[in-house]
C-alpha cells in the first residue's frame, strides 16, 4: 500500500465547519476595517531573515527559538518564513516610499509560523489579522485601533475579554528602568528561575512576564516602569485613557505588560479572554516609534495591532449561536434522465436569481433525495421527475414551515421561489 502522510505538527487544516466561523470573522473584519478606512497590503510569507533580528530583536524567543530559517541552496541568500507581519509591512513602507504622502493605515493578514511549544490556541503555523498606521505621533492613533478592535469584538458578539494597558516609555525611560530592575533582580538572584537568570542582563523586562506561580511575588514587588517615565510619555498615556474612557471602553491598566517582541515603545496593550485556558491574548500590539528608522527608513511614528485568527475561532465556536454549517436555499430533488437535464437549467436560473441552490447530482432514490432535503437544512425541495418533465411544471414542498406543496410551470419557478424565500 502507498505511504500515507500526515500534517507536521502544530500545522493544521481548516475544515469546513470552520471556514464557515473564518468567513464570519473576515466579513466582519473588513467591515470593520473600511468603515476606520484602512487599506490593505499583501506582503510575502517569506522574508530576509536579518528583517526579524534586527526588527523583533536578538534576544525575543522568536529571534531566538522560534523562527523557521534556512539558506537558500541556490544563491545562499538566508530566509525567514514570516513569524510575524509587523516587520514585513515597515520593510515595504520603507521600500516602497507609503508615507511619502503623509500618513498611511494598513492591514494585512494571512499566515505566521513560530516554532512554538503546541497547545489549545497555540500553533506552528497560525493566522494574523494585522493593522498598523504610520506617520501619527497623538494618541488618537493608538485610540483608533483600541476602539476598531473593540467595535470588531462586539460585532462579532465575543464577551468576556478584557483590555489590559500599559506604557513602556520611550528608550530612555526605558534604559534608567533596566538598570533599577537588574539592580532589583540581581538582590534576589536567588528566586529567579532558569529562564530569568538567562534573561537577567539581556533583557530583564521580559522576567516581569514569566508566568512562573513561584516567583509572582518577587515580581510584584519589582520596580514599576510607571514611575520612570517621562512628563511627555505619561502625557501622551493619559490622552490615549481619556479618549477611551469618553468612548466608554473599559481598560485595566497592567503594569507587567512588556509583550514579547523588542520594537515596542510608550503605549502596549492586548485583549485578554479567560475562555481559552493559557492562551487568552486574541489580540495585541502598541506603539513602535523607532523600528521604521531601525529599518533604515526616515523617523516614522507608528502603531499597531495583530488579532490570532484562530483564537478568534475558537471563541467563535464556544458560543454555540454561531452558525458554522452551511444551508442551501433551496434542494433540487430530480428522478430521472429527462428531469436532470430540467433540473440543471432550473438550478442555474435560481443561481442567476441569487438563490442558493443545491442540486442532487447523485442520483439516488427519491425517498434518500429527500431525506438529503430535509438535512440540508433548505428552505423549499423543489420536485422533478420524468412526469413533471412532461407536464412542464415542478413540485414544491416546504420544508420548515406549514404550507401546503405546490405545483408551479417551469417558466415560473424561479420567480415564484424567490418571492416565497
Ligand atoms: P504577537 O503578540 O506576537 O504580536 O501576536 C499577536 C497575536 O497573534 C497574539 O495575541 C495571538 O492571538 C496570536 N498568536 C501569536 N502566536 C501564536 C501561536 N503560536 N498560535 C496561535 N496564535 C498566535 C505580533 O505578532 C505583533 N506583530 C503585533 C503588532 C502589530 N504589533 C504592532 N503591530
Amino acid at each position: 500500500m502507498a505511504k500515507k502522510f500526515q500534517s507536521i505538527k502544530g500545522f493544521y487544516d481548516v475544515g469546513p465547519d470552520r471556514q464557515r466561523l473564518w468567513r464570519f470573522f473576515e466579513k466582519e473584519a473588513l467591515k470593520v476595517l473600511d468603515q476606520y478606512s484602512f487599506e490593505e497590503i499583501g506582503l510575502p510569507i517569506v522574508e530576509p531573515t536579518g528583517l526579524f533580528i534586527e526588527g523583533v530583536g536578538t534576544h525575543t524567543d522568536i529571534v531566538e527559538k522560534e523562527m523557521y530559517s534556512w539558506q537558500d541552496k541556490l544563491n545562499e541568500d538566508k530566509l525567514t518564513l514570516r513569524p510575524e507581519g509587523t516587520a514585513g509591512c515597515v520593510r515595504a513602507v520603507i521600500e516602497n516610499s507609503l508615507t511619502y504622502n503623509g500618513p498611511i493605515k494598513l492591514f494585512y493578514r494571512g499566515p505566521m509560523f513560530r516554532h512554538e511549544n503546541v497547545q489549545k490556541g497555540r500553533q506552528r503555523q497560525f493566522h494574523q489579522l494585522g493593522v498598523e498606521t504610520f506617520g501619527i505621533e497623538s494618541s488618537d492613533a493608538d485610540a483608533e485601533q483600541i476602539i476598531l478592535l473593540s467595535r470588531l469584538f462586539k460585532n462579532l458578539g465575543l464577551s468576556n475579554i478584557r483590555l489590559e494597558l500599559n506604557t513602556i516609555g520611550d528608550t530612555e525611560d526605558r534604559s534608567l528602568y533596566r538598570g533599577s530592575l537588574i539592580n532589583y533582580f540581581e538582590g534576589h538572584k536567588s528566586e529567579l528561575d532558569e529562564d530569568s537568570l538567562r534573561r537577567l542582563n539581556e533583557n530583564p523586562l521580559r522576567i516581569l512576564d514569566s508566568k512562573n506561580p513561584s516567583m509572582q511575588t518577587l515580581l510584584n514587588g519589582a520596580p514599576r516602569l510607571v514611575n520612570f517615565i517621562s512628563d511627555e510619555v505619561r502625557t501622551h498615556f493619559d490622552l490615549l485613557c481619556q479618549t477611551l474612557k469618553s468612548n466608554k471602553i473599559d481598560y485595566v491598566i497592567n503594569h507587567r505588560l512588556v509583550r514579547g517582541l523588542d520594537y515596542y515603545n510608550r503605549t502596549v496593550f492586548e485583549f485578554v479572554t479567560n475562555d481559552l485556558g493559557s492562551q487568552g491574548t486574541i489580540a495585541g500590539g502598541g506603539r513602535y516609534d523607532y523600528l521604521v528608522q531601525n529599518l533604515g527608513g526616515s523617523h516614522t511614528h507608528a502603531c499597531g495591532f495583530a488579532i490570532g485568527i484562530e483564537r478568534i475561532i475558537l471563541l467563535l465556536e464556544l458560543n454555540a449561536s454561531h452558525q458554522n454549517k452551511f444551508n442551501p436555499e433551496v434542494y433540487l430533488v430530480n428522478l430521472g434522465s429527462k428531469a436532470r437535464v430540467l433540473a440543471f437549467t432550473i438550478a442555474e436560473e435560481l443561481r442567476d436569481l441569487d438563490v442558493n441552490t443545491l442540486l442532487n447530482i447523485e442520483g439516488s432514490s427519491f425517498k434518500s433525495q429527500m431525506k438529503k432535503a430535509d438535512k440540508s437544512g433548505a428552505k423549499i425541495a423543489l420536485i422533478i421527475g420524468d412526469n413533471e418533465v412532461e407536464m412542464n411544471e415542478i413540485q414544491i414542498k416546504f420544508l420548515r414551515k406549514d404550507s401546503p406543496q405546490a405545483t408551479i410551470s417551469n417558466n415560473k419557478v424561479s420567480l415564484y421561489i424567490k418571492e416565497n424565500l
